[in-house]
Order: C-alpha cells, then structure tokens, then sequence
C-alpha cells in the first residue's frame, strides 16, 4: 500500500478506537498505539528511506497533517472523558455540608490543675517557685530530717543516680531550697514532676507534686488549715467537706492527711444504690500530706527557732483524676487524643 494511503487511514482508525474508550488508561493505551515512538505512525514513517527522494516531502507533508489531526482527536476526547470525571466526583460531593474545622490542642489535664491550683494559691498570696528534678540525697532527704538509715530512702522507691544524687520522690527539697536562700516571711508553692521506683495500675515511675511552704512569725495549724480548706473549695467546690488525720511526715510535727468529702457520692458512700468505688464507701478520700515544719528542718537551714510554719504536699494527677472523675491513673500518660479532646 502507499504510504499516504497508509497514513490517511490512520486519523479514522483512531477516532473509531476513541469512541469506544471509556477511561483514560485506555486513551493512553491509545496514543502509545498510534503515535509511541514505535506506534503505527512512527512505523510507516520508518519505510520512508524506501521511496524515491522526490517523492519524500509529499510523504512527509502528509505524515505532519495525520499527526496534527491525530493529536486533535486524542486531546478533545481526553478532555471529554476528564469532564466526565469531575461531574461524577461533584454529583458525590456536597457543598451544604458544614466545612471541616481544623484540630485544635488543648492544655493536658496534668498542667490545667497545676495552673489552677498555682491560680489559687497565688491569690492567697503565695509565689511560684521550682526546684531541680535531679536532686541531691542532702536536699531531698537530709535537710528534711531523714537521716540515712530512714526507711523512706529504701532502695525500693528512690532512683538513684549516684550515691549522693537522686531523681526526687517528692517536692519537698523545695522547701529546704527555698528557706536557704530567703529569710522568712515567705509563702511559696512548687509544682513539678517527681520520680519513684514503681509501677503498676496506681502508680506511675514519674507523676507531679505541688509543695507548699508558709514560714513567718505565729503561723499556727490554724493557718494551714484555713489555707488547706480554702484551696479545697476553690477546687472541689464549696460545699467540699474537709478532715484533718493525725498522721507522721519526717519533715512536719505534728503531721496530717487531709481528707475531702467524697466528689463522685457526696461523702455518702453510695452510688445509685452501689458502693462508691472511689471512697469505697467511706465518704472520703485522701488528697494531700501536711503538718507544721519540723524544728529539725529549720536547723538544717540555719532558720532559729523563733519562726514557725507550715508545708502541704499533693499529687496533681489524683487531685484531677477526682476533679474529673478519671478512673484509671495511665490516662495521663498514653495521651490518647479522645482523652485529652475533652479537656478543651
Ligand atoms: N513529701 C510528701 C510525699 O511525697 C508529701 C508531704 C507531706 C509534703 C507533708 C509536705 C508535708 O510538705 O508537710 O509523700
């Protein structure tokens, strides 16, 4: 056949196979097919070097025509099937539907206690102040009366780093600390995080402290316990019921738990006919450590014996998971977005 008559076949051939392709893989498939590098095209063109010079450009002229129209073709039916496209993805698209709103963050519930409990004592007129996590044994432990042999140092609750160098167990060291370098009065309270040797579903290897330390001339247990019972009706709530239990801290004498009135069962022990599972059916629950700084710490700070004072200690994570109602301590640390979404 001659190759005109070959090339002018080619346009029709390829709008036939147009028609009939129903997606844009296959108009592809199409155009590799004919116009490819080693498509039908491209092989009648490779028989040009047979014909005569003279009759070359005819060939030629007529292989640019072909082309031209071959690429119209493809391109008008691309753009046919892609508009088909589109309307099929908007006939499944609803423009009344409300807009997505962006993730927002919000504050952990760890830090959103700390900061209101910071709010409150600072409204009474205390300071924030901090101390380090890596502490040493004198801080953490000697300066507050508790010579090495006392049993709250077992190995089994302190992490250790050195002998003399210890992750605190507790916000206490920010007592001595702070006593060192000021002079009384002072009213202060230290949040932050404190670190103990162990694990299981009611403890945490790392959980947060806030420590409290009033110090001045005639502050008597009075003060701490208006202080305490103030602070527990800001947060609880104002009918909060407060108890004070005679208890031992190497630091205070005399020493205290302080007990509120149960949130989840009012303080009465019961739930809908079952037993409270927070109380456990007592009507309190234990939310802080306290007492009357011990003379034996005012010693180890160089204070004399004319102040007097008190300290409170509490674990901010059981002060939220009662404020809250959260029943399970790991909570606060698997930062499970649909957990942490409804403290927004
Ligand atoms: N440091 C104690 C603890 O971690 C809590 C505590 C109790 C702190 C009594 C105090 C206090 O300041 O007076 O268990």
């Amino acid at each position: 056949m001659d190759l005109i008559t070959a090339l002018e076949g080619l346009a029709p051939e390829l709008e036939r196979g147009l028609d009939q392709a129903s997606s844009l893989e296959e108009l592809e498939g199409l155009r590799v097919d004919f116009l490819g590098r080693k498509g039908r095209l491209a092989q009648i063109m490779g028989r040009l070097p047979q014909l005569a010079p003279d009759r070359r450009p005819a060939v030629g002229q007529a292989a640019n025509r072909v082309k031209e129209r071959c690429n119209a073709l493809f391109e008008a039916r691309k753009s046919a099937l892609e508009a088909g496209r589109d309307a099929q993805a908007l006939a499944r698209f609803d423009p009344s539907l409300p807009g997505r709103a962006p993730w927002r963050g919000s504050l952990h519930p760890t830090t959103l206690v700390t900061e209101e409990i910071c709010h409150i004592f600072t409204g009474l007129g205390f300071e924030v102040v901090s101390g380090p996590e890596v502490e040493s044994d004198y801080y953490n432990f000697e300066a507050l009366n508790m010579p090495p042999e006392h049993p709250a140092r077992d190995m089994q609750d302190t992490l250790y780093i050195t002998d003399k160098v210890v992750l605190r167990t507790h916000t206490s060291p920010v007592q001595a600390r702070t006593m060192l370098s000021r002079k009384p009065p002072l009213a202060v309270v230290a949040p932050g995080k404190v670190y103990r040797r162990d694990s299981d579903l009611t403890h945490t290897p790392m959980f947060h402290q806030i420590e409290g330390l009033m110090v001045g001339e005639g502050i008597s247990m009075a003060h701490l316990r208006g202080t305490l019972t103030a602070f527990v009706r800001a947060v609880f709530g104002g009918d909060t019921q407060t108890r004070f239990r005679p208890s031992f801290f190497p630091f205070t004498e005399p020493s205290a738990e302080v007990d509120i009135s149960c949130c989840m069962c009012g303080g009465k022990g019961q739930v809908d006919g079952e037993p409270c599972r927070v109380c456990k059916t007592t009507g309190w629950v234990e939310i802080l450590g306290c007492g009357m700084v011990d003379p034996a710490v005012y010693a180890a700070v160089g204070y004399s014996s004319d102040v007097s004072g008190f300290a409170f200690g509490l674990g901010v994570e059981r002060v939220a998971m009662l404020k809250y109602g959260i029943g399970d301590l790991r909570m606060f640390f698997e930062n499970d977005v649909r957990f942490l979404g409804q403290f927004a």
